[in-house]
């Protein structure tokens, strides 16, 4: 547990304290968002509900969701509740078809984003004093300035190296010497190739302790990376249309999930089809309402994350399981789903291949087929690539229960994130 005085006020509430603020705040949100967006006004009143019918934190179930099809067709500025000249910054999410979903900030939001972030750094470890590296992407994405305010609102120095020119991402760690770095663990690995490449032992760097979000990573990742660099890797949730990161972090005393900063983002778990809002403890879409948002208030908003709540720890927060995946990212195979964290855990634990995979996604007369591309590691012999290709296959059937085919690549051959890693490359005809 941290030292009490390292917590911020609301960290510190008891269990109570917390729930009055929560209802109180949730109150005023559902207020603020009926009264100035015409968009939950109606979608309030299509459901028969009001603001005033939310007398206890249970209420909120009573009240429609919002999904990001809400947030395209109001697109750019219908889901904002104060007038355009009040918001200080635009963000966006690069939408994978059609429009993007554009997500504003007042001051005052901006203030609360860089103290959850700041909030979050210090639960991961981070003192004010230290160096920060921030390698998530500056820009439309909310990753780099995200961690930016935050690290500098916690007290620290930023080196904001954003994504990508990796050489000289590695000099600068070694020049700089940054304790702490806010990167996708994605590209934590495609910077560990570098620092070999270089000739650089990862392990002897400055670096203590990793930040990483921005996509799914399993427990495996967790271990390859720890020991690869011999730094403590701790888990950062957000998304844009609720703040960006910041929302949930694992505290690196305990990593043990990630706490919700549900002083300002309430979280609830439903049925990804029902809708029903299900017990405490059991896996579903993660949705938020946020309490304190001005610019633009999200009520009930889907995120298609697949996690389950579980109570406070090293925080009276609760806190959400590593996140499985999206639902988006689902593959349906001959009625199985798979997760593309279920084959990372497979393929981590499997000797001969390099942490780096992909999922290539195939239709073969009427039925879809999955193959997964994994890297051999340097120095990995024709037989070695025999073995890891049967105990890949032989994993996924035996713990998935479906039939993939595995096809074990040269070293370096598959593309390297810099950002968000795209694990399925879906060449299935597209249905006409
Ligand atoms: O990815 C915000 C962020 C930046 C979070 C940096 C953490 C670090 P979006 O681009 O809007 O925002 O994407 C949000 O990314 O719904 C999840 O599917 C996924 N995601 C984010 N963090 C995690 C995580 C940022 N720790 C979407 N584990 C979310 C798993 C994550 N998935």
């Amino acid at each position: 547990m941290a030292d009490a005085t390292d917590l911020d006020p609301g960290e510190r509430l008891g269990p109570a304290e917390l729930r009055a603020l929560q209802l109180e705040r949730l109150r005023a949100s559902l207020r603020h968002a009926y009264v100035n967006v015409p968009f939950y006004r109606a979608s309030f009143d299509k459901a028969g509900v009001h603001p005033d019918d939310c007398r206890g934190l249970g209420d909120l179930a009573r009240f429609p969701f919002t999904t990001k099809a809400d947030l395209r067709e109001n697109y750019p500025y219908g889901m904002f509740a104060v007038p355009r000249e009040r918001i200080r910054r635009i963000h966006a999410s690069s939408g994978t078809t059609g429009r993007p979903t554009v997500v504003g900030y007042t001051e005052a939001d901006l203030s609360m984003w860089a103290d959850m972030v700041a909030r979050s750094i210090r639960a991961a470890g981070g003192r004010p004093g230290n160096t920060v590296h921030v390698a998530y992407g500056y820009g439309l994405f909310t990753g780099g300035l995200g961690a930016h305010y935050g690290a500098e609102r916690l007290g620290c120095t930023v080196v904001p190296a954003s994504g990508g020119m990796t050489a000289r991402q590695v000099q600068l760690i070694q020049d700089l010497r940054p304790g702490i770095i806010m990167v996708t663990p994605s590209y934590m690995l495609t910077l560990l190739d570098e620092f070999e490449r270089q000739g650089v032992d990862p392990r002897g760097t400055s670096l203590r302790v990793g930040v990483f979000g921005a996509e799914p990573w399993t427990e495996r990742m967790r271990e390859e990376i720890e020991e690869r660099f011999a730094i403590d890797a701790v888990d950062i949730y957000g998304l844009s249309e609720v703040i960006g990161p910041g929302v949930a972090q694992e505290c690196v005393e305990t990593k043990d999930g990630l706490h919700i900063w549900e002083d300002h983002f309430y979280p609830e778990i439903v049925d990804p089809v029902s809708g029903e809002v299900l017990p405490e403890g059991e896996e579903g879409e993660l949705v938020f309402t946020s309490l304190t948002k001005e610019a633009m208030p999200v009520i009930r908003y889907r995120t298609r994350d697949l996690t389950r709540l579980l109570p406070g720890t090293a925080r009276v927060f609760r806190r959400m399981r590593k996140v499985t995946g999206r639902s988006d990212d689902m593959v349906i195979l001959r009625g199985v789903n798979l997760f593309p964290t279920q084959i990372e855990e497979i393929v981590l634990r499997t000797p001969g291949v390099a942490p780096h995979f992909q999922l290539r996604l195939t239709r073969e007369g009427r039925l879809d087929a999955l193959t997964v591309r994994a890297e051999a590691r340097p120095g990995a012999t024709a037989e070695d690539r025999d073995a890891a290709a049967r105990t890949i296959t032989a994993a996924v059937k035996d713990g998935i229960g479906v039939s993939v085919g595995v096809e074990i690549v040269e070293p370096e051959s598959l593309e390297r994130s810099v950002g968000k890693i795209r694990r399925i490359v879906d060449e299935r005809p597209r249905e006409s």
